[in-house]
């Protein structure tokens, strides 16, 4: 006969496991697909304030990486109105971060797939946080696809080709990661 007590030691010893499972699975899924750390606070801040600036009625948003959902989940909550698409070629990623839109019932469209097969002629604003050496690829099909006008804005890495518009630094401090948590900012022409 299993007595109260054992019951609530086999219902935690089962949380743990699930819990080392999952830190198991995503600590193996850091090491072969990369990093997927979220912007901070700070620069999610600066990103908000620039969408309002560059342009308010932006009514399609791009994360190009979106890792498990962290900047869109944030970011459909302060603007419901925006149709957010958030792009990520990890399964892992994709699936919590879908768990996490079904349960805060936020409507974002998450999609496991590589963000060179993502389709940007509808998009109003993008947003990457990715690798240095993607940025020279990526840059070329923004070029291509994104429409006149459209709002590029990078954290970290930058497009070596594109003017300019401002240079956000939302972390002072002298880091490791040339340009951390720098917001870059672009316009289509
Ligand atoms: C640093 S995370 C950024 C997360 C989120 N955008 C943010 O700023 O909080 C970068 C993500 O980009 C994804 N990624 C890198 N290359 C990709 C590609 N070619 N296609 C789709 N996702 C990619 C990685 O899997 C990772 O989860």
């Amino acid at each position: 006969m299993i007595f109260p007590t054992n019951i609530l030691l086999l219902l935690i010893y089962i949380f743990l496991a699930i819990t080392l499972a999952l830190l198991f699975v995503l600590t193996i899924e850091s090491l072969i697909k990369g990093h997927d750390i979220s912007t901070g606070k700070k620069a999610f801040n600066a990103l908000a304030k620039t969408i309002q600036k560059y342009n308010p009625n932006t009514k399609t948003f791009y994360d190009l990486g979106c890792a498990r959902g962290s900047l869109s989940l944030r970011l459909k909550k302060k603007f419901p109105h925006l149709e957010v698409y958030a792009i990520d070629n990890s399964a892992i990623r994709i699936f919590f971060a879908k768990l996490k839109n079904v349960f805060l019932r936020r409507g974002i469209n998450f999609q496991k797939q590589d963000i060179f097969c993502t389709d940007l002629r509808n998009a109003d604003f993008v947003f990457t946080y990715l690798w240095y050496d993607i940025m020279p690829i990526l840059e070329e099909k923004l070029q291509k696809e994104l429409k006149k006008g459209a709002v590029i804005i990078t954290n970290t890495s930058h497009l070596q080709s594109w003017k300019l518009e401002e240079k956000i630094i939302t972390c002072p401090k002298p880091s490791k990661t040339p340009d951390f948590e720098t917001l870059f900012v672009y316009i289509k022409k």
